[in-house]
């Protein structure tokens, strides 16, 4: 038996007719780039999001760099982001120019620590860009008190948490900007690359707009520095049909992840097996369900549930300050020690909405034999 991460073949198997009419549709009109099935998935996603103005992109790492563009950000700028996420997070913000300054996780959310963020601002700070990692928000009252007391821009990396919620609040309308990826593996994910940003800020809606395609406001007349960042029809359709399901999806990841914290105590593993902590103020949608396993042991049980064809991964296994490209910031091991010691201890294991009680109790087993 094999047990992949996430299972896209058994989902497909339940949309397959609806996604390849909805793709013939698309070739029937020939209407490929950003059209009506772009600005419709737009409007449901705002609406779901719990945000005014949807935009879609090409991806989701374009999505954080056009979230800074439109805040103006550039050479000369700092923002505050963590050092415990995927590489388009701090790199995004190099790539406009400015200097990605880190500030260490919650050791046991993994989602930055508000109360380290005020020592690190200076003059130079423009924006704090928190992720909503695994799929549950960062503590946004606290973000959001220190963005408004000193004047900051509020970029929420939500690519991971499409449908969470802080106190009632869904993921990306809580900040100035919000950020979703499409990517095939994301909780709702389209058939290669897409990404939208959603704001309740009419203004940044509209430089959104037009930062997508150029800078343009009217064909062939730039009044910004925009970049290509169109999301396709083809993507559009292929989420309008996965996007009814994705509420019975996030359901079916949080009651197999309810499922592992029972069957972990019922096994005796507590003292081995950290399950992930959900707050209780907010909605974690399970993007991947996440073990803390003591440092040296997460290897092994790692290269052993793949042995037993469970593909368990670690996200992420280098934090953003050592790597490589990163080094002109002059970081060191030791810097972050939080997010050093996630990056040792944690395991994701498969929780996909597919997934059946079989192979959840086979991967249980096998956690159990693996940490003997
Ligand atoms: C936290 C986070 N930020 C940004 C991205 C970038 O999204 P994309 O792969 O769509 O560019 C991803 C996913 O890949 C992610 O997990």
């Amino acid at each position: 038996m094999t047990i992949p991460l996430i299972d896209l073949q058994a989902q497909y198997a339940t949309i397959r007719n609806e996604v390849r009419a909805a793709v013939d549709r698309v070739f029937d009109t020939q209407q490929f780039v950003l059209s009506s099935e772009v600005q419709a998935l737009e409007a449901e996603l705002a609406r779901y999001s719990q945000a005014r103005f949807a935009i879609g992109c090409a991806s989701g790492s374009d999505a954080l760099l056009l979230a800074l563009m439109s805040c103006g950000i550039g050479e000369g700028d700092e923002v505050i982001t963590t050092p415990f996420s995927f590489f388009a997070t701090a790199s995004a913000i190099a790539r406009v120019g400015a200097r990605p300054v880190f500030v260490d996780i919650d050791a046991r959310t993994y989602t930055i620590e508000p109360e380290r963020i005020e020592q690190a601002i200076t003059s130079q700070t423009k924006a704090i860009m928190p992720v909503h990692i695994y799929g549950q928000c960062a503590d946004m009252d606290a973000l959001i008190a220190i963005a408004n007391r000193h004047g900051l821009a509020l970029i929420e990396d939500a690519a991971q948490a499409i449908g969470a919620e802080d106190r009632g609040r869904r993921a990306g309308s809580m900040g100035t900007i919000g950020c979703f990826s499409f990517y095939p593996s994301k909780n709702l994910g389209g058939a290669g690359d897409g990404g939208m940003l959603v704001t309740n800020d009419p203004d940044h809606a509209q430089r959104l707009q037009m930062l997508r395609v150029h800078g343009e406001e009217k064909k062939y007349h730039h009044q910004l520095l925009g970049i290509n960042s169109r999301l396709d029809a083809l993507q559009a359709v292929v989420l309008r049909v996965k996007f009814p399901h994705l509420e019975a999806w996030t359901r079916e990841r949080q009651r197999r992840a309810h499922q592992y914290e029972i069957m972990f105590t019922d096994a005796g593993l507590r003292q081995k097996v950290e399950p992930p902590l959900v707050r209780n103020d907010g909605r974690h949608v399970f993007h991947q369900y996440v073990i803390r396993v003591p440092e040296g042991q997460r290897d092994h049980l790692r290269e052993y549930l793949r042995a037993n064809g469970i593909l368990a991964d670690v996200y992420y296994p280098v934090p953003l300050h050592l790597q490589e490209s990163f080094a002109y910031l002059g970081h060191h091991e030791g810097d972050f020690p939080v997010a050093e010691a996630a990056a040792k201890e944690t395991l994701a294991l498969p929780v996909y909405p597919e997934l059946t009680d079989q192979q959840q109790d086979f991967v249980v087993s096998k956690v159990v034999a693996g940490l003997k």
